[in-house]
C-alpha cells in the first residue's frame, strides 16, 4: 500500500466543484458546460486523434466496441441486474447483484476511475478508462440498466407510439426521441448531435444556479457514489418505470406514448440532467488529481483505438 504524502492529501480533497446515442450525447454535452479548464483540457487531450472526435463521440466508442474482438466482456459493465422485486420493492444490492468476477457497471466506474490516472497505465489505457466513463456515468442514470428482471425489460414487449418495441430500448431511445421531436434513427449522428446539443443548452438554463458539485464526488470513493446513483435509478424502476406492473405493460391495448411517457418525461430529464452534472463534476475531480500526480499531457497526442 502506498503511504499519501501531505501534497496528495491536499490534492485529494476534490476541487470545487444507457442511453441510446441522443441520451448519451446529451449528457456529454451537458457535462462539458461544467467542466473546469483543466478536465476539458484532459478530454480534448486523451480524446484527440485524427477524426476529429467530440466529446460525445468518445460517450459512445463503449457501446460501438462491446461486440468487438477483445471486449466482449465489457458488456456487462453497462448495468448492474438488480435481483429486487418491482414493482413491489426495489433496491440495489452490491454483493447480491455485482458478481466480483465479470464485474458490473458500479464497479467498473470504480475501475475506470482509477485508470484515467493511473500513470503506469499506456496513455491508450486512460483514453479507453475515460471514454468508458463517459458512457457509464450515463448509463447508470438510466433505471432499466439497474434491473435485472426480464434482462432489464428487454423481454417486455410493449405497444410504443402503435408499434411493438422491448422496454428497454424505450426507455434508451423512444421516449427521448419523441420528447424531443425526433425521427431520426440511431447512427444519424449528425441530427442527433444537433438535437442533443440543443437538449444539453435547455437543461443546463433550466439548472442555471447549479454548478458542477455533485453530492457524491469523491473520486476516491467511486464504488460508494456509483453504488448511490445506481440506488437511485433503481428508485424509479418502482416508483416510474414499473409501476403499472409488468401485465399492464406488457397489454397491447395500452400505447405506452400516451400517459406512460407523459409520466415518464420529467423523470428523463432529471435524469439526463443528473448524469451530465455529476460527469463533469466526476471529471473535474480526475483533472485535478492528474495535476497533482504530476501528469504531462502531451497536446493533442494522437493515440488510435
Ligand atoms: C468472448 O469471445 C470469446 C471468443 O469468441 C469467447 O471464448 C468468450 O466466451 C466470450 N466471452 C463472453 C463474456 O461472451
Ligand atoms: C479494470 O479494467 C481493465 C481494463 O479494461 C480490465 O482488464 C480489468 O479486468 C478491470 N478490473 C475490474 C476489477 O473490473
Ligand atoms: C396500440 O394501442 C392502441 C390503443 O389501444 C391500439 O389502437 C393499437 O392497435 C395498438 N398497437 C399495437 C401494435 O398493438
Amino acid at each position: 500500500m502506498r503511504v499519501p504524502n501531505a501534497f496528495a492529501l491536499l490534492c485529494a480533497i476534490p476541487a470545487v466543484h444507457g442511453w441510446g446515442e441522443l441520451g448519451h450525447r446529451t449528457v456529454a454535452y451537458l457535462a462539458e458546460k461544467y467542466l473546469s479548464s483543466a478536465a476539458s483540457d484532459l478530454v480534448d487531450n486523451l480524446l484527440a486523434n485524427n477524426r476529429g472526435w467530440d466529446i460525445s463521440d468518445g460517450a459512445l466508442w463503449a457501446d460501438a466496441v462491446k461486440h468487438r474482438r477483445g471486449y466482449n466482456h465489457t458488456g456487462k459493465w453497462h448495468y448492474i441486474d438488480a435481483a429486487d422485486d418491482p414493482p413491489r420493492y426495489c433496491n440495489v444490492n452490491y454483493r447480491r447483484d455485482c458478481k466480483p468476477g465479470p464485474g458490473c457497471i458500479v464497479s467498473a466506474i470504480s475501475n475506470f476511475t482509477a485508470r484515467v490516472n493511473d500513470a503506469s497505465l499506456a496513455q491508450k489505457q486512460q483514453k479507453e478508462a475515460l471514454m468508458f466513463l463517459l458512457h457509464f456515468i450515463g448509463d447508470i442514470h438510466q433505471p432499466l440498466h439497474t434491473e435485472l428482471l426480464d434482462r432489464g425489460g428487454n423481454d417486455i414487449h410493449v405497444n410504443f407510439s402503435n408499434r411493438v418495441e422491448n422496454l428497454h430500448a424505450v426507455w434508451d431511445t423512444h421516449i427521448a426521441h419523441k420528447m424531443r421531436g425526433l425521427k431520426a434513427k440511431e447512427g444519424d449522428d449528425a441530427v442527433l448531435k444537433e438535437a442533443a446539443a440543443v437538449w444539453a443548452e435547455e437543461l443546463y438554463a433550466a439548472n442555471e444556479a447549479t454548478v458542477a458539485v455533485a453530492e457524491c464526488r469523491d473520486v476516491s470513493t467511486a464504488e460508494k457514489c456509483a453504488l448511490e446513483w445506481a440506488e437511485e435509478g433503481n428508485a424509479w424502476i418502482c416508483d416510474n418505470v414499473l409501476k403499472p406492473g409488468v401485465e399492464w405493460l406488457k397489454d397491447r391495448r395500452n400505447d405506452l406514448a400516451g400517459e406512460y411517457f407523459d409520466d415518464a418525461v420529467p423523470v428523463v430529464d432529471e435524469l439526463v440532467a443528473k448524469a451530465g452534472l455529476r460527469l463533469g463534476a466526476w471529471l473535474n475531480a480526475l483533472a485535478a488529481g492528474r495535476e497533482c500526480a504530476g501528469f504531462v499531457v502531451q497536446e493533442g497526442e494522437r493515440i488510435e483505438i
